[in-house]
């Protein structure tokens, strides 16, 4: 891999957000608008990040000093049969910003990662330092997706320890920094779990919701907010779990957004009893879901508290309450 040799000035330089048009990269878009950096959108027309040269064109053309990747492959089923495609947008093209981004000063790379690297080898909420995997108990996606974080995390360790034993040609606040912030059951801009409920909540009478497999509904619009304040503190590199306080069921995210959606518009006239818990084994999928998608966030609260970002952390309900009355006035309401 090598890398354009003219370099711009330290202020010149973008942030770039790869995957601009998926659910946290729309998010980034509204986060960044009036951001004081020059900031660079690209979407798949832009760089196809299959294709590692695209990718290495682009990091030449901008020299960022901040990335957000925000794409992936994230079509779980069909990654079964993708394997290939899945690993060279989730694995390869990381691998390659992660490389530019650990070798240049001052930068950071933010990249988001899943519980479906975890493989339900536990009953409570996973911390970052639990074990992964087992590989082979993973899904394709959930493959991909370990094989990305950790292809970052050995880049950078292997960048700054290049840096430590040789020319110590960056200071140590000058190394850059990389954040996987793994997250579950995001919901934003384009299609997701919440929508889809409250459009059936229009059309059926009754419905069916999974109950057995619990987690933590994530907005991407918190998402793209921490991960700017990540990018631009001193916070230390590493995985941090990035889901609001509170867990609940597929069941009791669809009870309590139709039951929100009720109370502010007369057109959904749904019953909430009339949702029905099921449990997964009912409702068979190509690829098991994971039944525990619990992520401790004690260590993401802990530095968002230390670096006095925030004052209260959010619970998943007061964020879908928001959510749910947003999208209910600008597309349910005549
Ligand atoms: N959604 C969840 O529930 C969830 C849960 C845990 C973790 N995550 C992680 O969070 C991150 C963002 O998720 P999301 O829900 O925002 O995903 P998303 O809505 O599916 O967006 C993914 C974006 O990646 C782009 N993309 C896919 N293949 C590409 C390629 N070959 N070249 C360039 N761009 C490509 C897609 O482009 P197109 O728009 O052209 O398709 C899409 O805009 C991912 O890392 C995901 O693994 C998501």
């Amino acid at each position: 891999m090598s890398y354009s040799s003219v370099k711009l000035l330290d202020h010149n330089r973008p942030i770039i957000v790869f995957g601009c048009d998926g659910q946290i990269g729309k998010a980034l878009q509204i986060c960044l608008k009036n951001h004081s950096s020059p900031v660079v959108f690209l979407g798949r027309l832009d760089c196809d990040l299959s294709h590692e040269i695209a990718i290495i064109e682009v990091l030449e053309r901008y020299q960022p000093k901040v990335i957000v990747n925000a794409a992936a492959y994230t079509d779980v089923d069909k990654a079964e049969s993708e394997r290939e495609l899945a690993f060279a947008i989730n694995f390869k093209a990381p691998a390659v910003m992660a490389h530019y981004i650990a070798n240049t000063p001052y930068g950071a790379f933010v990249h988001y990662s899943t519980d479906y690297v975890f493989a339900d080898s536990k009953q409570s909420a996973y911390f970052e330092s639990d074990s992964v995997g087992p590989v082979e108990k993973l899904s394709v996606y959930g493959q991909s997706k370990l094989a990305g974080e950790q292809a970052i995390q050995e880049i950078f360790s292997r960048a700054h320890n290049l840096r430590r034993v040789s020319s110590h040609e960056f200071s140590r606040d000058e190394l850059s920094r990389f954040f996987i912030l793994r997250t579950s059951w995001v919901y934003g801009g384009g299609s997701n779990f919440i929508r889809t409920i409250l459009h059936l909540a229009l059309e059926r009478e009754q419905l069916k919701v999974v109950s057995d497999q619990v987690g933590a509904p994530s907005s991407a619009e918190w998402l793209a907010e921490i991960s700017i304040q990540i990018a631009r503190s001193r916070v230390e590199s590493g995985i941090y779990h990035a889901v609001p306080n509170g867990e609940t069921s597929w069941h009791g995210l669809a009870t309590f957004a139709i039951k929100t959606a009720a109370s502010c518009c007369e057109n959904i006239q749904f019953k909430p009893e009339n949702i029905l818990p099921i449990p997964v084994a009912e409702y068979p999928l190509r690829v098991s879901r994971p039944y525990n998608s619990r992520l401790s966030n004690t260590k993401l609260k802990n530095i968002l508290f230390e670096m006095a970002f925030i004052r209260e952390y959010p619970h998943w309900q007061e964020q879908v309450e928001a959510y749910v009355k947003d999208y209910v006035k600008t597309s349910f309401e005549i």
